[in-house]
């Protein structure tokens, strides 16, 4: 099985603006590799500039922000490429892509790290961040899945989301709910 590491990764817009976005890095034996569903601007600015910031947080509210359209978290200039990272990342990788694999779903970027930081202790994720990064997952594919499957896992995540949850966990969970009932209520009147 890949070991992904769920992360949050920085790219660069053509006019030089930052593009912050959650994203699975896989391992692999030569370095991590990135693969962004088309469409994604991601995908472009991998393309266009051939680099990326992989950055790992414990502030899951930065997992939630994105997929709710909060995508404005401080960033401070990287090392070595041409980029930003997020100012509180844990640890950060700066990556150059050294080959691109094709495909009209899914393309995969393999690339090399060429700078590695670390910025702060890792603890370790509580049941209530894990709990928010999948939620953060299934409200990504909220047009994919039947509302009965997330209401389920939404009723299995919510029993460790509530023993652990802090007041960074708990804004989290409020903005992803938001958009899951907000999508449901589309679903709704489209029926
Ligand atoms: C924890 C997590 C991991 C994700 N991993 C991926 C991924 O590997 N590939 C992908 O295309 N989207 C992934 N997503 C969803 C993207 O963040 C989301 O679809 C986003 O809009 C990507 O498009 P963008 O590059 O235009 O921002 C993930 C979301 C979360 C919360």
């Amino acid at each position: 099985m890949p070991f992904i590491r769920e992360s949050i990764i920085t790219t660069l817009h053509e006019d030089g603006q930052t593009h912050i976005t959650p994203m699975g890095a896989h391992e692999t034996p030569n370095g991590l590799m990135l693969a962004p569903f088309k469409p994604s601007a991601t995908l472009n600015n991998l393309l266009r500039t051939g680099t990326a910031t992989i950055n790992y947080t414990d502030d899951v509210r930065i997992f939630a922000g994105c997929i709710t359209g909060r995508r404005d978290w401080p960033t401070v200039p990287t090392e070595v490429i041409k980029g930003v990272r997020l100012e509180n990342c844990l640890t950060h990788n700066e990556v150059r892509v050294k080959t691109h694999q094709q495909n009209d779903i899914r393309p995969k970027f393999y690339c090399e790290t060429v700078f590695e930081q670390a910025h702060q202790p890792f603890h370790g994720y509580n049941r209530a961040q894990s709990a928010v990064i999948e939620l953060a997952i299934l409200a990504s594919r909220l047009h994919m899945l039947p509302e009965e499957k997330i209401q389920h896992e939404i009723e299995y995540l919510t029993i460790g989301f509530d023993k652990t949850a802090g007041d960074r966990e708990h804004q989290a969970w409020e903005w992803l709910m938001q958009k899951i009932t907000d999508f449901n209520e589309t679903r709704d009147t489209q029926t």
